[in-house]
C-alpha cells in the first residue's frame, strides 16, 4: 500500500485529486493538510471537508496551516475556480472537523508513523512544505518522494513565465527544491495534457454516486472556464490538472522525467516564481548545472496521457 499525503489548496483540480487518491486502492491517503492558494485557508479547509464527504473518505485527518504565503502577498484565483473556489456548486457544508493541530505538525507526525517512506504531493503553493523542512529536516529520512504540481520548464500561467503555485509562494518553493529530498516536478509542461472527453464528463456527473457525480460537475465547470488559463482542449474535453499528479505519484511509469537543474527566480519582479531549468547538456559557460544554487530534479516533459485519463476515470467511478 502506498503512504501518500496531499497538501491542498481545494480548488477543482485539487478536489478531483483528492477524490482520485481516497478512492485508489493502492493509496492509503494518511492526511491531507491546507494552505491559502486558489481560495483563503478558510475556504480551502471547507472545500477539502465537503469533498472527502463526496469522495465517501474515512476518518482521513486533515489540518489547517498557512494563511499566506511566507513573503508574497496572497492572491486569489477566484476567475478559474469560482467564488468559493470549486466552482460554485452548492455543495453541503461538511460535518467534519479539522485536527486541532497545525498542518506541519500533522504533517510531521503522518510521516514519522508511517511504516513505509512516504508519498508527499504538494497540490498548492509550498508554505507549509517549506515550513515543515525548515522546522522539521528529519522527516525527510521517510519521505520516498515530493511530487509536486508547480512551475514549468516552458511558459507560465499566472505571469508569462511563472505557473500560480511556485508564483505565489516562491521563497517556499525554492526552500522545498532544495531541500535535497527527491523530487519530481510535475509542471505545466503537462498539466493540461490529461483530459476527459466530453461524453465522460457527462457520463460522471449524471452518476448518482456523489464523488463521482462531483468530479463530473468539476470538470463540468472547468470546460467553462475561459480567460488566462485554457483549461478546455477545444473540443468540450477537460483536463483533470492536478489529479494528474497524483496519477504520477500512483503510477510514475506513465511519465516521462528528465533530471535537470532548476532554480526558482526570486528577485526578479519580471520573472519571480518561474522555475529557471537548464536544459543544457553541455558548454554551460556562465550559471548553471555548475552553479550551486541549481538542484538536479524530475522535471516531467512527457506524459501516457491516456493511461492516466484512463487511470483517473476508471478510480472515480469504482
Ligand atoms: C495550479 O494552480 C491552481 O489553479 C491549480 O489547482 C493548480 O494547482 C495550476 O497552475
Ligand atoms: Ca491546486
Amino acid at each position: 500500500m502506498q503512504q501518500m499525503i496531499l497538501d491542498v489548496d481545494t480548488g477543482i483540480d485539487d478536489a478531483l485529486a483528492l477524490l482520485l487518491a481516497v478512492r485508489h486502492p493502492g493509496v492509503n491517503l494518511r492526511a491531507v493538510t491546507c494552505v491559502a492558494g486558489n481560495a483563503s485557508l478558510e475556504q480551502v479547509v471547507r472545500n477539502t471537508l465537503t469533498v472527502l464527504d463526496a469522495a465517501g473518505a474515512g476518518d482521513i485527518p486533515v489540518a489547517a496551516g498557512a494563511h499566506r504565503p511566507l513573503l508574497s502577498e496572497a492572491h486569489s484565483a477566484a476567475h478559474v475556480h469560482g467564488a468559493d473556489g470549486l466552482g460554485d456548486l452548492g455543495l453541503p457544508e461538511s460535518s467534519r472537523t479539522v485536527v486541532p493541530l497545525h498542518a506541519v505538525e500533522l504533517l510531521r507526525r503522518e510521516i514519522l508513523a508511517s511504516p513505509t517512506p512516504v508519498t508527499l504531493v504538494p497540490l498548492a503553493p509550498m508554505t507549509n512544505i517549506a515550513l515543515l523542512v525548515r522546522l522539521y529536516p528529519e522527516v525527510l529520512d521517510n519521505v520516498e518522494r515530493i511530487v509536486f504540481m508547480g512551475g514549468s520548464a516552458s511558459v507560465g500561467n499566472a505571469t508569462a513565465v511563472a505557473e500560480f503555485n511556485t508564483w505565489h509562494d516562491p521563497e517556499a518553493a525554492e526552500i522545498v527544491l532544495t531541500s535535497g529530498a527527491p523530487i519530481t516536478m510535475y509542471g505545466l509542461d503537462v498539466f493540461y495534457a490529461v483530459t476527459i472527453p466530453p461524453e465522460d464528463i457527462v457520463r460522471l456527473a449524471a452518476s448518482p454516486e456523489p464523488g463521482t457525480q462531483l468530479a463530473g460537475r468539476l470538470l463540468q465547470h472547468l470546460v467553462t472556464v475561459k480567460g488566462s488559463e485554457v483549461r478546455v482542449a477545444g473540443d468540450g474535453h477537460g483536463d483533470i490538472g492536478d489529479a494528474g499528479a497524483v496519477c504520477a505519484a500512483i503510477d510514475p511509469d506513465g511519465l516521462s522525467t528528465t533530471h535537470l537543474p532548476v532554480r526558482v527566480s526570486l528577485a526578479d519582479p519580471l520573472t519571480r516564481g518561474q522555475t529557471v531549468v537548464d536544459h543544457r547538456t553541455a558548454g554551460h559557460d556562465q550559471a548553471g548545472a555548475g552553479d550551486p544554487l541549481f538542484r538536479r530534479i524530475d522535471v516531467a516533459l512527457g506524459i501516457n496521457s491516456a493511461r492516466y485519463a484512463k487511470l483517473f476515470l476508471d478510480t472515480i467511478t469504482r
